[in-house]
């Protein structure tokens, strides 16, 4: 294991923010992890993986270990199902593409997400109606403290939308090393009921889709809203939908008919924030290099050289201005590291 002094991190997070780390190593194994856990001489450790879910606003004054462990096994397969062990560096689109080679369905509808398949569980990723949780089986993860590996079963990371134990009780305590996926060999079973997949099959001419149609349709329709991170710094969705009670649904859509909106559960409803941000006028605006996105406004854009503080300036702006215009609050997805 080397240690580096004063690495930048621009390439390291998917927003381009540059910040360095005060020290700096990579881990290419759960062994290295290990000892790296143990180094007494750097008490501050900091974990990056993908990058794809951060904004950093300063530098950071630890030893940041870079999870880049590798590794795709079949741990268990029958005529129907196959169970996958995926390291926690391995990158999430690449991995989607590979299941799909082989004709493995389930993770379809959650291709170009950006990221690594280590982080994924953290905040139960999601993408056109189907979420992490739904083919994930356990995750191994080591205990930061002492080292000792525990497996996670899907209750225990009491997966929600856009969250988990990770985000909550257990944060800060574990790094997840990998993860256990189910995956369908035959009989898939295709979401295909979000409308923007379906008008995308349908422009594809597209009547019985596979599930490397889906894909392609889902890469087709985020191509066409999100922002590519190699050529503009982002983090997907900055903010998360807010959900409210049917009661304050219920006030809400008589003042606003046309907003878009989905029913969670008898008393939850989801208001896409992304409206919101468009009716307070942000969309396509830029501030210096921080900006928001012209085709999607829950997606904050670094158009090169932002500095993760600018970026933050932006988004309680624009949050203050959800407030006041909807009297409702939007809480950011990204996890905003000060
Ligand atoms: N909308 C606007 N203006 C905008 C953006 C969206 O009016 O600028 C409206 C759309 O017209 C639509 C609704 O808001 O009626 C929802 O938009 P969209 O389908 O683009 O989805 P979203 O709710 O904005 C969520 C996820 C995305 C995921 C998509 C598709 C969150 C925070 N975001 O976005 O996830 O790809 O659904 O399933 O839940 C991410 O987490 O990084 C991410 C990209």
């Amino acid at each position: 294991m080397e240690i580096q002094q004063n690495t930048s991190l621009k390439t390291y997070n998917t927003f381009g923010i540059e910040a360095k780390a005060k020290y700096f190593c990579e881990i290419n194994s759960v062994l290295e992890l290990s000892q790296a856990l143990q180094l007494t001489d750097y008490p501050k450790k900091f974990f990056i993986s993908g990058g794809s879910n951060m904004l950093i606003t300063q530098d950071i004054d630890a030893l940041v270990l870079h999870i880049n462990i590798k590794g795709i096994e079949i741990i268990y397969e029958d005529e129907d199902q196959v169970h996958l062990k995926v390291s926690a560096g391995e990158n999430w689109h690449q991995l989607i593409l590979w299941t799909l080679e082989q004709n493995y369905g389930g993770l379809e509808n959650m291709s170009l997400i950006p990221g690594n398949t280590g982080t994924a569980p953290i905040q139960n990723i999601g993408a056109y109606g189907v979420e992490l949780k739904d083919s994930f089986e356990s995750c191994e993860a080591m205990h930061i403290a002492t080292q000792k590996p525990r497996t996670f079963s899907n209750e225990e990371c009491q997966f929600g939308y856009r969250d988990s134990y990770f985000k909550n009780e257990g944060k800060g305590q574990y790094v997840i090393t990998s993860v256990n996926f189910r995956l369908t060999k035959k009989n898939h079973v295709l979401n295909t009921s979000y409308g923007a997949i379906e008008t995308e099959l349908e422009k594809q001419k597209i009547k019985q889709p596979k599930i490397k149609d889906i894909s392609n349709a889902v890469i087709a329709i985020r191509q066409s809203k999100l922002p590519d991170p190699a050529k503009i710094g982002n983090s997907g969705s900055f903010f998360k939908n807010p959900v409210v009670s049917k009661q304050q649904f219920v006030i809400f859509n008589k003042k606003y008919p046309d907003a878009p909106n989905y029913k969670v559960s008898d008393d939850a409803y989801k208001i896409p924030a992304g409206w919101l941000i468009e009716q307070c006028g942000f969309k396509g605006k830029r501030y210096g290099d921080a900006g928001v996105h012209k085709n999607q406004a829950l997606v904050l854009v670094n158009y090169g050289n932002a500095s993760g503080a600018e970026i933050l300036e932006l988004a309680y702006t624009i949050s203050a201005s959800v407030k006041e215009k909807f009297d409702l609050k939007i809480t950011p997805e990204v996890n905003i590291i000060k």
